[in-house]
């Protein structure tokens, strides 16, 4: 792993992956290849911006020619990719945009490696590797007491999101199967963390309380996600890197499943706890019951046996733990914070899902 094209590496998971990576491996090349659609920002990686290390590319990944051209130009041995659209609620909203970027994207940087990895071969097989980054949102919904989701679970996903990772998953399973390809996959549970775009539950939910406005919970708020601190994720997705097996996939999950009202009633107290403007305080009084999303998945859990057992890899934070570092680091980036809430496409978002809920 020398020189690595991270795709989507202005986003949430993508940038603090970016950030991983620099600080482990240090003779590595980062080149960040994104769009910067309304979810990336140079701002979640002005702090590295000037390492020789690190290059970034403003692009699309759906154009092959250009990818094509980026892998011969860095001799690109790794690919990591993070770049999609990543929000369900979106995804409901206007699912076009997710069959493009997750479905052909996918397809175009698949396209490119396969040229220049395996027709042009021009690097060693056994150097290069197509990581894909994935969610656990492809096997659907667990009912009370079902077991929770293995590397075998059939897929079953719900949403036009979910639907378009599962579309990605099997493509990259296939160009494994039929041309080769040295693939591995990650299926990750739902993420919290600094940098997270706050269309997201628990950045959402931090920023309308700190500004006492309502906290919207769909439904009964009794559903479940398996929630994991970001850093933990690339933890995992470096090991998998590093020790997994090729045409492997790998679940990981966060080894907790609190229902979504606990989620948003614990991010209150915290903010009871630490934020030094008292006008919203209890700041639970602002969680409204709004309109349920269509289709809700219910409850996700993730088996994470393989992972563990094969390479070793366990959650470091608790979520506790991790909640009140993620509260914390909103505080501590007002800045940061406030050029995400001048952005008029966070404004439309708020707007076009939670006026009429
Ligand atoms: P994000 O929405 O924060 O970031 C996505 C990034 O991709 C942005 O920087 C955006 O500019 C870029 N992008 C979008 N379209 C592009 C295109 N056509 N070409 C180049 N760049 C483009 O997403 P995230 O939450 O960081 O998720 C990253 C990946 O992890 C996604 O593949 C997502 O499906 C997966 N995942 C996310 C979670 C989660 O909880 N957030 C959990 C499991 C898996
Ligand atoms: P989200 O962060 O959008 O992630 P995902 O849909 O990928 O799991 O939502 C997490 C959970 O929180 C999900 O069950 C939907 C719920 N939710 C709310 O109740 N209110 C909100 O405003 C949002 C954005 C999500």
């Amino acid at each position: 792993m020398k020189h690595v094209l991270i795709t989507g590496g202005a986003g949430f998971i993508g940038s603090n992956f970016i950030h991983y990576l620099l600080r482990i491996e240090p003779g590595i090349h980062v080149i960040n290849l994104d769009a910067l659609t309304y979810a990336g920002s140079l701002e979640n990686l002005k702090d590295v911006a000037d390492d020789p290390r690190y290059t970034f590319v403003q692009g699309d990944i759906c154009d092959t020619e250009f990818v094509g051209e980026l892998l011969k130009k860095y001799e690109v041995d790794t690919v990591v990719h993070f770049a999609a659209e990543s929000h369900v609620d979106r995804s409901i909203l206007g699912p076009r945009q997710f069959i493009e970027t997750n479905i052909m994207g996918t397809f175009s940087l698949l396209e490119a490696a396969r040229k220049f990895w395996l027709q042009e071969k021009s690097l060693p097989l056994e150097n290069v590797r197509f990581h894909h980054v994935s969610t656990d949102e492809v096997f659907g919904s667990l009912a009370p007491g079902e077991p929770a989701w293995t590397e075998e679970t059939p897929y079953a996903p719900n949403s036009p999101y979910a639907a378009s990772k599962a579309s990605s998953d099997h493509l990259v399973r296939s160009y494994g199967h039929t041309y080769g390809l040295p693939f591995t996959m990650t299926n990750c549970s739902n993420n919290y963390g600094p940098y997270q775009f706050p269309e997201k539950l628990i950045p959402l939910i931090i920023l309308n309380a700190l500004d006492g406005k309502p906290l919207p919970v769909y439904g009964d708020g009794q559903q479940i996600r398996d929630w994991l601190h970001v850093e933990d994720h690339c933890e995992a997705i470096h090991l998998v890197l590093k020790k997994g097996s090729i045409g492997s996939t790998y679940n990981i999950g966060g080894e907790n499943q609190p229902a979504n009202l606990t989620i948003v009633e614990t991010i209150c107290e915290i903010l009871d706890e630490i934020s030094a403007n008292d006008n919203h305080k209890p700041h639970k009084n602002l969680i409204e019951f709004v309109k349920d999303r269509p289709g809700h998945d219910r409850r996700y859990d993730m088996d994470t046996h393989k992972i563990s057992g094969e390479l070793g890899w366990r959650p470091r934070h608790t979520l506790t733990e991790g909640l009140l570092n993620t509260v914390n680091w909103y505080l501590s980036h007002p800045e940061w914070v406030s050029a995400i809430r001048q952005k008029q496409e966070y404004k439309g978002w708020l707007d076009a899902n939670y006026k009429s809920r």
